[in-house]
């Protein structure tokens, strides 16, 4: 069973700037509320309720201010600092005191997924003991992400952004860990890229039989904010369907209550917080 998640929401955001040279990415909206609150939501949904957010050096102040220590979600959020980017394992080294002995759940702050029965597929996913799990989706560029090559259902080979690819299964950023990922990150070494490298962690898993592969499936979106236009599609995405069908996507407060970490006092609360906005009014339509 999975307990434990980590966001790492660090990195430099250059390919945001000027935008992001004052403002952490993550700080900034995909529609109606904050970037950082959708990958937070899929740990939430995955039940994952002790999350650990990695940030950049010096923005955690600027992070608590919109997530404090969890309390008012009914979970458990501590932070830690990233000084440099070091690559995606570096979570797992600068997370290794929070995850101690517990298996643990690791999603990339720039990636929003949203979908039928994604928060059941979350649940039945968790719910293991040894190995590794990764999420794959396909994609129309896959030089862009970490490719798996399957055949018969079973890993072939795993590449981060390959010139050339027959497989367009790209792998997100939603990755499910047992223990040993500690272990294995501290002895990973250095890329030709001088970073850590997730497809090199990955394969130790792959090495001993133990990476499973799920699919999101056809009816789920999978994307990943990293640049400008990214941004923008997303937000496109999220006002869409909160315009169509009038809910919320990652509304945080919605997600504790319905799980009952939270009572109706929590929203009234959450409600004075945010204070006179479209999103204080969806959370009174909760009451
Ligand atoms: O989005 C899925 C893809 O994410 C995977 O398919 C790739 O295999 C994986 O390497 C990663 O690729 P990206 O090119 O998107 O990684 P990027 O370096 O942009 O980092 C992703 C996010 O993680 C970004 O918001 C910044 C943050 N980050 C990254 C690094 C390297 C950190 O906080 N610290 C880091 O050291």
């Amino acid at each position: 069973m999975i307990k434990k998640g980590i966001i790492l929401s660090g990195g430099l955001g250059t390919r945001m700037s000027p935008i992001t040279k004052s403002v952490n990415k993550q700080l900034l909206p995909i529609y109606d509320k904050p970037l950082i609150y959708y990958p937070l939501s899929i740990l939430m949904l995955a039940g994952i309720k002790d999350i650990l957010i990695i940030v950049n050096k010096g923005s955690v102040n600027q992070f608590k201010k919109i997530l404090p220590n969890g309390e008012n979600l009914g979970i458990k959020i501590n932070y830690a600092e990233q000084d440099k980017p070091r690559g995606l394992p570096d979570a797992f080294k600068i997370g290794k005191n929070f995850i101690g002995k517990d298996n643990v759940a690791l999603i990339l702050g720039d990636n929003f997924f949203y979908g039928q029965s994604l928060s059941d597929k979350l649940k039945k996913i968790v719910n293991f003991k040894k190995g590794a799990s990764i999420l794959v989706h396909p994609v129309k560029n896959p030089n862009k992400f970490g490719v798996v090559t399957l055949k018969n259902n079973k890993i072939i080979n795993l590449v981060e952004k390959p010139k050339k690819t027959k497989s367009n299964l790209a792998i997100t950023g939603l990755y499910f860990f047992d223990n040993s990922v500690v272990k294995k990150s501290l002895n990973l070494k250095k890329s030709k890229r001088n970073e850590l490298e997730i497809i090199d962690l990955l394969k130790k898993y792959k090495k001993t039989n133990s990476l499973k592969v799920e699919f999101l499936g056809r009816g789920a979106a999978w994307l990943d904010a990293g640049t400008i236009d990214d941004f923008n599609q997303t937000s496109i995405f999220v006002s869409s369907i909160e315009k169509r069908q009038g809910f919320k996507i990652a509304c945080l407060e919605e997600i504790s209550l319905m799980k009952k970490w939270i009572i109706k006092n929590k929203i009234k609360k959450a409600i004075s917080f945010y204070g006179n906005c479209e999103y204080s009014r969806y959370l009174k339509s909760l009451l």
